[in-house]
């Protein structure tokens, strides 16, 4: 069965279509604010206006129409309430209109299983680290598992936050990475490891009133940040018993967070597996595969079902 998954939790609107073999589309369009932060009724108001463009897109990539598909997907949370309902909003107008079932999806457990899709991953520790959410997540006993999590903001919030008083426009991963580059010096700061949870907003904190070069002060940040990351990863691996890790999230597209999970992986002899970038951000194909997944258990939602805008991976049955 093709299945059609809308993305739209924060600031990328994401169409993909997916089959049990193939990724068939997977087309995107990020909300960019022309100034300042991000303000949700904005990247809303994006999305709306850029469906027909991206449904376009996956339609000629796939060389697919919307008539073709057997069922409609899209992320039913977490995320930001306006821009979950644009993507609802349009899920269950393209569900009625083609007679297909309908299923809302949850987004985190949308990456873990992207992940173990395109990766040789089976049954890992999964750090999934993005804008939005920070956590460490284990499927056992039949339900994903949150083993840490960050107690305030998420990593890629951090980052972003500390590019912002940088100057540096969103989303400010890439260029903080480009910084940090350039310099191999870092001053000691706070690390924000707590067991498995982490909590990165004293460190934006301490880092925005300090007087040092933007290049270590990003360098700083990074390895601050994620060798917490790794520390937690590690600890959770230990405590399951797991030897598979699997990274996930905008921020997994981070290079030094990558070799900073490698060699850990490496020195305990476990696996270390990372999808594409184009699945480690916000994207449409996740939430196709996660829907085609759900379907094939017999869940649909009804069209009257609300979104979640703080629905856990951990609250989801399986
Ligand atoms: P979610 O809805 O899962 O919380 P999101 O809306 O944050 O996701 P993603 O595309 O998963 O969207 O992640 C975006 C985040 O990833 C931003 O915070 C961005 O700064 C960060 N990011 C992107 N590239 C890098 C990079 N190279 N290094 C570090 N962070 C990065
Ligand atoms: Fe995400």
């Amino acid at each position: 069965m093709k299945v059609l998954g809308i993305e739209s939790t924060a600031h990328t609107l994401g169409i993909g279509i997916v089959d049990e073999e193939d990724v068939l589309a997977n087309a995107k369009d990020m909300f960019e604010p022309e100034e300042g932060g991000f303000r949700p009724r904005e990247a809303a108001e994006h999305h709306y206006k850029s469906f027909l463009e991206v449904l376009n897109r996956a339609e000629q990539e796939s060389g697919l129409e919307v008539s073709d598909v057997g069922a409609v997907a899209y992320s039913r949370g977490p995320g930001l309430p306006q821009c979950l309902d644009t993507g609802a909003v349009a899920a269950r107008t393209l569900s009625l209109k083609h007679g297909v079932p309908l299923v809302g999806v949850n987004h985190c457990l949308a990456h873990i299983s992207i992940g173990t899709r395109t990766t040789d991953a089976e049954r890992p520790v999964t750090l999934y680290v993005s804008g939005g959410n920070t956590q460490l997540i284990f499927r056992n006993q039949g339900r994903y598992r949150v083993v840490g999590e960050t107690l305030d903001i998420a990593v890629g919030n951090a980052v972003d936050k500390l590019a912002r008083h940088l100057d540096v426009p969103y989303p400010g991963g890439p260029e903080i990475e480009r910084l940090a580059e350039r310099t191999d010096e870092i001053f000691e700061a706070s690390y924000p490891v707590k067991g498995m949870d982490f909590s990165f907003s004293g460190l934006v904190t301490e880092l925005k009133r300090s007087h040092h070069g933007e290049e270590v002060t990003a360098n700083t940040f990074q390895e601050h940040a994620y060798a917490a990351l790794v520390e937690g990863l590690e600890r959770a691996m230990a405590q399951e018993d797991v030897d598979e890790a699997l990274l996930t999230g905008g921020v997994a597209m981070n290079d030094r967070l990558r070799s900073m999970i490698d060699s850990m992986c490496g020195e305990r002899g476990a696996d270390f597996s990372v999808p594409n970038k184009e699945f480690c951000m916000d994207n449409g194909a996740m939430i196709a595969h996660q829907g085609l997944r759900r379907l094939r258990d017999g869940d649909e939602t009804p069209v009257s079902a609300e979104v979640l805008p703080d629905w856990r991976p951990d609250e989801v049955e399986l």
